[in-house]
């Protein structure tokens, strides 16, 4: 029986041949990402598999011999700004052009003290947020070079917070060096970045056929915040009550339309920069919690082209590309 609350993305859509089209999914070995990936491949896209865990990459994409697709797997983690820069070498040695670029990998440092990669960046911030900011912008080119392409960025309901504590991007401090750290803030923080970025790279690209998004998926019952860890995925399955009690979606194939529909519909490209999201109880805002094709994000942070234009500003300088 489909989840009523789910936004299921147009069945059609799901059958159209992709045969000739390349794509790259980041975290593509674990929940949204690899469900997004096996549809993908399932109808004939080739699909370039960005994991951190090339392993657990390979082990995952047993199964998609069966279908008409192709997919090869590239180690990519994001929270090393060289292994981004190794990733899209090893890809444009390999191809010529991009139909979609899913920037879905993310994580939540399950704990209250920050953690800092070898970039000096917090982890977060870092594996959501800096590391996709790089990859999409070193292969823009060749989104641009590829008509009508697409770019999807995974954002969250948690950037919304509440109407009493709208979450924003602290620009004296990123790095979280001077504040209090909270993990969920942190990465609700990386969250606003994320769509903040799709919107201005949206405007970047308007005179362009290069369409942006930012997505939140659901709740997925995945491996989120495990990173490979039995103990999550347990956890996991057995809160599955507690959220069908409470009506969230709970798989990540419900979590993947989303994404499947910014990456495959006719309509999405109308919609460009915009937020996408399904159902969620989390959304403080009633009139936010059906979701929506796209929808207004209840944060004005998140909607903010100064914000916007400034995070990516500073990131281009962050990341090496000034
Ligand atoms: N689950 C939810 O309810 C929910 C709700 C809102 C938003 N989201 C967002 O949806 C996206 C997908 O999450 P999910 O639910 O599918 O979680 P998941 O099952 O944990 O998958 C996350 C993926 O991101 C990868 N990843 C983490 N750190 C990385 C790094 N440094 N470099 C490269 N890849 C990295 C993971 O790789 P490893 O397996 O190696 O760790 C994994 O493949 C995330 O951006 C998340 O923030 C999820």
């Amino acid at each position: 029986m489909p989840n009523k609350n789910v936004i299921f993305c147009d069945p059609k859509l799901l059958e159209k041949d992709l045969s000739g089209k390349t794509y790259v999914v980041t975290g593509a070995n674990s929940g949204v990402g690899f469900e997004t990936t096996q549809q993908l491949v399932k109808q004939g896209a080739h699909v370039v598999m960005a994991c951190r865990r090339v392993d657990a990459g390979k082990e995952v994409a047993q199964g998609f011999s069966i279908y008409k697709g192709s997919y090869e797997i590239m180690r990519c983690d994001l929270a090393d700004l060289q292994s981004v820069r190794d990733f899209v070498e090893e890809f444009l040695s390999k191809h010529k052009k991009l139909d979609g670029l899913a920037c879905n990998a993310g994580m939540v440092n399950m704990e209250n003290t920050p953690k800092y990669t070898k970039d000096g960046f917090e982890i977060t911030m870092a594996a959501s947020f800096y590391g996709h900011f790089l990859l999409t912008e070193l292969l823009l080119e060749t989104l641009k070079n590829t008509t009508n392409s697409r770019m999807l960025i995974l954002s969250s309901v948690a950037h919304a917070g509440s109407k009493k504590k709208r979450y924003q991007l602290h620009f004296e401090d990123l790095e979280w060096k001077t504040r209090k750290y909270n993990n969920f803030d942190a990465y609700s923080e990386a969250k606003v970045a994320s769509i903040l970025y799709a919107k201005e790279l949206a405007d970047r690209l308007k005179d362009t056929s290069v369409t942006t998004y930012s997505v939140h998926p659901g709740w997925a019952r995945s491996n989120f915040g495990g990173g490979g860890n039995p103990f999550v995925k347990v956890m996991m399955t057995l809160a599955k009550p507690i959220f069908t009690m409470l009506n969230f979606s709970d798989s990540s194939w419900e979590s993947a339309q989303t994404s499947l529909h910014c990456l495959l519909s006719e309509d999405a490209p109308k919609h460009s920069g915009k937020y996408f999201s399904q159902h969620s109880v989390l959304y403080n805002d009633k009139e936010c919690k059906k979701g929506g094709w796209p929808m207004q994000t209840p944060n004005p942070h998140a909607d903010d082209m100064n914000d916007a234009h400034k995070i990516v500003n500073v990131t281009r300088g962050l990341v090496g590309l000034n």
